[in-house]
């Protein structure tokens, strides 16, 4: 069976393509620095973004980090198995090559049912970025992923399309207050209903609290723009609510859930049509669009990185 070879894998220091609900991951055993390696070559990403753990229990988490304060407790009892990332400070045990030289961790238990009984099988915590090659677009099928990154990968565990379609929230629990570093399926207001005010998260220049957080993210190769089309081109008009005349229309759910679980796939889909440019309607200005926002955001920047 493919659970066992890719648990094989694993304990040898290779690396697998494996479903979680959010997106796909590129899994290694997290405690090998050169099954790590092998993770950011595949990639192509540079070793200033860290990686995020995955893990199955709150006991298993407990072994990796210095530090299990109170609201790691609430929290993981609260969201996990599921889309919530902890960064605590970390045990020496954890590669400085898994935290990009951080002293903290990200952790997380995956809700999907192939990535926990994985992590299960090999007794292993499992180091795994997105399965796609550095600055492009997630991976929500296991076709992504081959297409994303073909014979780098030996084997993708295939878990259907994911239910999420969004990467997870990320939340600080290093400092002295809960930060969050990046919106994600779990909303604010449900982190917030549990810990109280978070802070957020305002690049300085000075120091980076989160290094993966690349302005230029999660984009298709084709040019994106978050709002109306341009006159000129050959395009499509990725709309929620208001339908225009002209470009190729792309309706998409106007639930936020569902139209996380539909936005990389679209986006994938259209990427490999030969368009000058993918023009999206702005996603309305509510609390539970943060993350949808976030994304297409990164998507249409032409940042430096
Ligand atoms: O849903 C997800 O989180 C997916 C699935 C596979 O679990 N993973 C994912 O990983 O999105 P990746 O590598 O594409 O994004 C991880 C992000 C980094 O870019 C960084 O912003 C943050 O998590 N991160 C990880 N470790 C961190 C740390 N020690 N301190 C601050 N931020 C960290
Ligand atoms: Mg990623």
């Amino acid at each position: 069976m493919d659970l066992t070879r890719a648990a094989d894998l694993i304990r040898r220091g290779e690396i697998v393509g494996i479903p979680t609900e959010t997106v796909y991951g590129l899994a290694a055993n997290a405690l090998d620095v050169a099954a790590i390696e092998r993770i950011y070559a595949a990639k192509g990403r540079p070793k200033t973004s860290p990686l995020i753990v995955h893990v199955d229990s709150i006991e298993m988490a407990k072994t990796l980090v210095a530090e299990w304060p109170p609201a790691a407790q609430v929290l993981a009892e609260r969201f996990w198995p599921g889309p919530l990332t902890l960064i605590l400070p970390k045990r020496a045990i954890v590669p400085d090559l898994v935290t990009a030289g951080l002293p903290t961790v990200g952790l997380r238990m995956p809700a999907h049912p192939v990535a926990l009984a994985l992590i299960r099988a090999c007794g292993l915590p499992l180091a795994a970025p997105s399965a796609n090659r550095f600055t492009g677009l997630s991976p929500t099928t296991a076709q992504h992923v081959r297409d994303s990154l073909g014979d780098r990968v030996q084997l993708v565990l295939d878990g259907g399309p994911c239910a999420v379609g969004i990467e997870s929230t990320v939340v600080s629990l290093a400092g002295p207050k809960p930060m969050l570093l990046r919106p994600g399926a779990i909303t604010r207001e449900e982190i917030e209903a549990v810990t109280g005010p978070l802070g957020e998260y305002v690049k300085s220049g000075l120091s980076d609290a989160s290094p993966g957080l690349h302005a230029k993210h999660y984009s298709p190769r084709t040019r994106l723009i978050l709002g109306l089309p341009p006159p000129e081109g050959n395009g499509a008009w990725v709309f929620h609510a208001h339908a225009i005349e002209g470009p190729r229309a792309v309706e998409m759910p106007s639930d936020p859930e569902k139209y996380a679980a539909a936005l990389y796939d679209t986006l994938h889909q259209l990427d490999q049509g030969g368009l000058d440019w993918i023009a999206v309607e702005p996603p309305p200005a509510s609390p539970r669009w943060d993350a949808i926002l976030d994304r297409l955001t990164r998507a249409a920047s032409a940042g430096d990185s």
